[in-house]
């Protein structure tokens, strides 16, 4: 049988019990493949990526070795809550490198998104080839691609993507979430004990906020970014829209516009908001806020983020818009 294709047969994973009875058959057969070998994860902090490091630790505990690459362009908090939850918590054997310096140094000035999605790509497969190489005996390299990676594409992950690695390291596969949607990766994930804030969390690209940080990246800009993109966060939580709203995050464009502050000429960019919803993300719809909370985001995200002097928001659908600016 080709161990790519999910079987006729295989009810979805909806309840708690299903998904144990899952857990429980992967730790089997994890258990079964791996020995006493060690396995390596790339460990984003996306869901997918993290369901598999809470199944392997509980497979095989220490023998899996994490190693979360902090690009630089992560949002804010989230190598924070990596390192609480996989280290802290699960008591993970976590790496974490922070590589925010190498990755913004090579992209200084360069403002083609192609050029720049290149070089974030390349440099994660190279500080991640380095890790490897640090690691002792590792047989294994584990990966969360799910099951519409493979009916989509060759089955490697964008932002998993260590399928460029070089000949000395490639390690045997192991994807134990591979037969699974999206939605039961989520159950999975609640009944390993991930919390919600993870389980549920949106999708957010492998470039990260290289994606949203338009044109040439600078390191204020981004932190101007990454800053409006939290208050948003924060404010669309408190408005209860934080699980409704499928994707939502703030753009800054490389562009300048003259505004008044504290009665002096105040240059500055524009934070624009996207707040959209989808089935499948080929197309969407814009989520329809109110005015009372695109007026306080207005506020916070202008008195509280240096450098920004304007918020829109993106009315645009998809098509004729992709989601993310780019
Ligand atoms: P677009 O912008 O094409 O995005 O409408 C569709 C969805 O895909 C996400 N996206 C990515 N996800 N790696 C990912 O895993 C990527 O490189 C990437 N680029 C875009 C985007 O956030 C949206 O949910």
């Amino acid at each position: 049988m080709d161990g790519n294709k999910r079987p006729d047969t295989m009810a979805r994973i909806v309840t708690a019990a299903q998904a144990d009875a899952f857990i429980a058959d992967q730790l089997a057969k994890v258990r079964a493949t791996v020995g006493d070998k060690k396995v390596l994860l790339a460990l984003s902090g996306g869901v997918d990526s993290s369901v598999v490091a809470a199944l392997l630790v509980k497979a095989i505990g220490k023998q899996l070795v994490c190693v979360h690459v902090n690009h630089g362009l992560m949002r804010k908090g989230e190598s924070e809550q990596v390192i609480k939850i996989f280290r802290d918590e699960i008591d993970a054997n976590l790496v974490y490198v922070d590589a925010t310096d190498r990755f913004l140094d090579k992209l200084a000035g360069v403002s083609a998104p192609e050029e720049k999605r290149k070089i974030i790509g390349g440099e994660f497969i190279r500080v991640f080839e380095e890790e490897a190489r640090k690691q002792e005996g590792i047989e294994f390299l584990a990966q969360g691609t799910i099951y519409p990676d493979i009916l989509e594409s060759d089955g490697v992950k964008a932002h998993h993507n260590v399928g460029g690695l070089p000949e000395d390291l490639q390690f045997s596969l192991i994807e134990p979430i591979k037969l699974l949607y999206k939605d039961e990766v989520r159950v999975v994930g609640r009944a390993l004990g991930l919390p919600r804030d993870l389980v549920d969390r949106q999708p957010f690209p492998g470039p990260g906020l290289g994606v949203r940080c338009l044109g040439a990246i600078t390191r204020d800009r981004l932190h101007a970014l990454r800053e409006a993109d939290a208050i948003l966060r924060e404010e669309f939580d408190k408005a209860g829209l934080a699980y409704k709203v499928w994707q939502y995050f703030i753009a800054v464009p490389d562009v300048k516009s003259v505004g008044v502050k504290d009665g002096k000429r105040y240059e500055g960019w524009p934070a624009i908001i996207r707040a959209v919803n989808t089935t499948d993300a080929m197309s969407a719809t814009i989520e329809e806020l109110e005015y009372s909370l695109l007026h306080r985001i207005t506020d916070r995200i202008t008195h509280e983020v240096d450098g920004i002097n304007r918020v829109l928001y993106d009315l645009t659908p998809k098509p004729i818009g992709t989601i993310e600016w780019e």
